[in-house]
C-alpha cells in the first residue's frame, strides 16, 4: 500500500523533490540548482525547461535513492516560487519565452504609469497586492507585447498563461490540467481576493486576455494525475500552494496572530489574519494564507527580495567566501556594532520599501574594514529587513507578534537566529523539520487523501528545534537599527 507522500518544491535557485511519511518526517530528498539568466540591468529569467528537466530528474533521483516507485506514492503536492510568469503553446506544451522570475523588474516603468493612473487603489482593493513588477500581471502583458504574434494567439485561446506550479502541472499531467490554487492566483494582479475569482476589470486593464488563465482550485484539491509515461503509473496530484503559503502551514501557523518567516532567495514574513482580509497601511500584502474546502485564511505578507542570495553573492558575486557556512564564524568573530551596512537592493527594494529602482550599497566602510564586517553586514541586513516588516505589522494593527517561526536555508546559521532576535527584541522559534515548505505542501495533499485529518492534527506534529531568547540591551538594538534606517535613505531612488 502507498504512504508516502512525494513533494515537488520547484524554488528560484534550485527544483527540490522531498518525499515524506505519514508522521511528516523526511524520508528522501534530492536537489539540482539550474541557471539564473540575467539578459539585462535588473532582468531575471529562468529557462522552463530546465525548471521542468531538473524538478523531474529531482522526483527521480528522490523515488531511487530509497527504491521506491510510483506505487509507493499515494500522491503529489506541489509548492513554487511565486509570480514568476510562463506563457506556452497549449498545443506543443512549449513556452514561447523564458520564464520572467519574480525578482525581475523590466516592467518598472509600466508600473508607474498605472500607478500615476491612479490603478493602484483599485489594485490594492481587489487583489491586496501593490502595483509593482513583482507581481506577474504586468509580466504577462510583456510576454504578450514582445513576442511576435503572442497577443493574437493568445486572443484565439491557443496559449496558456502559468505560474511555476500550473506550468508543471501542466507537464505532469501532459496538457490534461489548466489548473492554479488560490494563493498562487492572489500573486498575480489579476485575482479578485474576496470574490475569489479572475476579475474582469483587472484583465481588461492590464490586457490580459481571459483564455489565458487557469481555473483556480483550492490549496488541497483534485488537481488531475501524472501521465503515466512520467512514473509509470498515474500519480494523484493533491495539492499546490505558493512556497510561503506552504510554509506558513509547514510551520502550522493556523492561528490568528501565528507569524512566520521564510529566509530563500528571498525573505517572507507572513502572519495570519484568520477569516479577515486586512488592508495594510503600511504597504504590506493582503493574501489569501491558504484556501480549503472553499474557506479562505488570509495573512499580510512582507516580501524582501534578497535573504539568501546576498549570501549567494558574498560567495559567487564578490568571492569573499567560498562556502556559505563560513558566514557563521567570521560574522561571530566581528563585533556586532561595526559600523558597515550592507543594502542588498540588487532587485530594488521590496516591502515596505517598495522601490523597484533603488540598487544595492555597502556603506560605512573604513580602513580597517575585512571580510568579516562587510559579511557580518551582509547577514545582519536579512535581519533588518525583518525588523521592518515586524514594524510594519504591529503599526497596521495586526495581533503583536511575540514569537516567530523560521525556517529557510539560512536558519541552520545560529548566529543569524540569534542576531534576529536580539534585533527583533523577540523570541524566535526553529522547527525540527526545516524543510517546511514542503512539508506544508505534503500535509495540503495529506489532507486530501486523508493520511492527515485535520489541521489540528498537523499542529500536534510541530516541534521546536531551538528557541532563541532575545538578550542584547535596548540601546544596541536601537543603534544598530538606526543605522540601518539611516543607510536605506541614502539608497532610496526617491
Ligand atoms: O515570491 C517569491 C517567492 O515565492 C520565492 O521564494 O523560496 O524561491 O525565495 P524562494
Amino acid at each position: 500500500m502507498s504512504t508516502y507522500i512525494l513533494t515537488i518544491d520547484q524554488g528560484t535557485t534550485s527544483s527540490r523533490a522531498i518525499i515524506f511519511n505519514e508522521k511528516g518526517l523526511v524520508i528522501s530528498s534530492a536537489q539540482k540548482e539550474f541557471k539564473q539568466i540575467y539578459p539585462n540591468n535588473g532582468w531575471v529569467e529562468h529557462d522552463p525547461e530546465e525548471i521542468w528537466s531538473t524538478t523531474l530528474s529531482t522526483c527521480h533521483q528522490a523515488l531511487a535513492n530509497k527504491g521506491l516507485n510510483a506505487t509507493d506514492i499515494s500522491a503529489i503536492g506541489i509548492t513554487n516560487q511565486r509570480e514568476t510568469t510562463i506563457i506556452w503553446d497549449k498545443q506543443t506544451g512549449k513556452p514561447i519565452y523564458n520564464a520572467i522570475v519574480w525578482q525581475d523588474r523590466r516592467t518598472a516603468d509600466y508600473c508607474q504609469e498605472l500607478i500615476q493612473n491612479g490603478f493602484e487603489d483599485i489594485v490594492m482593493n481587489k487583489t491586496g497586492l501593490l502595483v509593482d513588477p513583482y507581481f506577474s500581471g504586468t509580466k504577462i502583458k510583456w510576454i504578450l507585447d514582445n513576442v511576435a504574434g503572442a497577443r493574437s494567439r493568445a486572443e484565439k485561446g491557443e496559449l496558456a498563461f502559468g505560474t511555476v506550479d500550473t506550468f508543471l502541472l501542466w507537464r505532469l499531467t501532459a496538457g490534461q490540467s489548466h489548473m492554479t490554487d488560490a494563493t498562487n492566483a492572489s500573486r498575480t494582479l489579476l485575482f479578485n481576493i474576496h470574490d475569489q475569482a479572475w476579475d474582469q476589470e483587472l484583465m481588461d486593464r492590464l490586457e490580459v486576455p481571459a483564455q489565458l488563465l487557469p481555473e483556480v482550485k483550492d490549496c488541497s484539491a483534485n488537481f488531475g494525475k501524472t501521465n503515466k509515461d512520467i512514473f509509470g503509473e498515474e500519480i494523484l496530484i493533491a495539492a499546490m500552494a505558493g512556497d510561503q503559503h506552504a510554509a506558513l502551514i509547514g510551520q502550522a501557523c493556523f492561528e490568528k496572530g501565528m507569524v512566520k518567516s521564510t529566509y530563500g532567495t528571498g525573505c517572507f514574513m507572513m502572519l495570519n489574519t484568520g477569516e479577515e482580509a486586512l488592508r495594510s497601511e503600511n504597504r504590506l500584502l493582503t493574501t489569501v494564507g491558504y484556501r480549503l474546502n472553499g474557506k479562505v485564511t488570509y495573512a499580510i505578507e512582507g516580501s524582501i527580495f534578497v535573504a539568501g542570495a546576498a549570501v549567494q553573492w558574498l560567495r559567487d558575486g564578490i568571492q569573499l567566501i567560498k562556502h556559505a557556512h563560513e558566514t557563521e564564524s567570521l560574522a561571530e568573530q566581528t563585533p556586532l556594532n561595526h559600523g558597515v551596512y550592507m543594502v542588498p537592493a540588487f532587485t530594488g527594494l521590496g516591502a515596505p520599501y517598495w522601490d523597484p529602482q533603488a540598487r544595492g550599497a555597502i556603506l560605512g566602510i573604513t580602513r580597517d574594514t575585512g571580510i568579516g564586517e562587510i559579511v557580518s553586514a551582509g547577514l545582519q541586513s536579512v535581519c533588518y529587513q525583518t525588523k521592518d516588516l515586524k514594524r510594519a505589522m504591529e503599526s497596521d494593527g495586526a495581533v503583536r507578534p511575540d514569537t516567530l517561526r523560521v525556517d529557510g536555508g539560512m536558519v541552520a546559521n545560529n548566529w543569524v537566529v540569534q542576531f534576529l532576535a536580539d534585533i527583533l527584541g523577540a523570541t524566535v522559534d526553529r522547527p525540527v523539520v526545516q524543510e517546511t515548505t514542503a512539508l506544508g505542501a505534503a500535509y495540503l495533499a495529506g489532507l486530501y487523501i486523508g493520511t492527515f485529518k485535520s489541521l489540528e492534527q498537523i499542529s500536534q506534529l510541530w516541534h521546536c528545534e531551538q528557541s532563541f531568547k532575545p538578550t542584547m540591551d535596548k540601546k544596541l538594538q536601537d543603534e544598530l537599527y538606526d543605522g540601518w534606517i539611516d543607510a536605506v535613505s541614502r539608497i532610496r531612488s526617491k
